[in-house]
């Protein structure tokens, strides 16, 4: 039986990731490739109440060390009780977000030490690194129009302003400079029709 192969979307609000999750998904089973279509925060039941935790406006304010450390929980969680098990029995993970997002967010956007989210990686999922990233990258403007155009209530990353996505995307640009054969940046400004043409390319690559 092959080995399964771990796949993750990345990315800013409205570039894609969801949509372009899905079509990885569609392709793979096409081709008859068992594959797991998740997402992060969450991905199973006790982790995604971690992500209405993380994710939900609320009149409390989460410093960003908690932020950190309930992104954490809840990806020991998926990798526990879905990502490890799925890998293990060769099926393919496709994951919408994983410690990249961290990286970006945690890191890059509010400010925390990276060494600091190295460590929690290092301690929640030891070596075990996707074999492919696919960081879909646009301009903020249009990212926010795409994911304010969707209608549903903004999320508490979602009422952050501008300045702090452009860190985040400079964040992400800057990790697939650091590992450019894991990271691979497709421009998402593109017709969707053309980045799924690119995200076929690395999937047939991959299989
Ligand atoms: N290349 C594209 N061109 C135009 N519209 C797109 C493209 N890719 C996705 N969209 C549309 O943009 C919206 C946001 O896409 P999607 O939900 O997949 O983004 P996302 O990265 O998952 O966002 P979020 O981080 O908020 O979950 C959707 O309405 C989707 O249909
Ligand atoms: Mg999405």
């Amino acid at each position: 039986m092959s080995l399964g192969r771990f796949l993750t979307l990345e990315g800013i609000e409205g570039a894609g990731k969801s949509t372009v999750a899905r079509f990885a998904h569609e392709w793979l089973s096409a081709r008859g490739v068992r594959a797991v279509l998740t997402r992060e925060p969450g991905g199973t039941p006790l982790a995604e109440r971690v992500r209405e935790i993380v994710l939900q406006p609320g009149s409390e304010p989460v410093p960003s060390e908690a932020e950190l450390l309930l992104m954490f929980a809840a990806r020991a969680i998926h990798l526990a009780s879905l990502i490890r098990p799925a890998l293990a029995r060769g099926e393919w993970v496709i994951c919408d977000r994983f410690t990249d997002a961290t990286r970006a967010y945690q890191g890059a956007g509010r400010g925390v030490a990276e060494d600091l989210i190295e460590r929690l990686a290092a301690v929640v999922h030891g070596d075990l690194w996707p074999d492919r990233t696919v960081l879909l990258d646009l301009p903020v403007r249009e990212g926010l129009a795409r994911a304010r155009g969707r209608g549903a209530a903004a999320d508490r990353f979602e009422q952050e302003r501008e300045p702090f996505f452009e860190r985040v995307r400079e964040g992400y640009l800057a990790l697939a400079a650091q590992e450019p054969s894991r990271i691979w940046r497709i421009d998402a400004s593109q017709p969707l029709e053309a980045v799924e043409r690119e995200v076929a390319e690395i999937l047939a690559a991959m299989l």
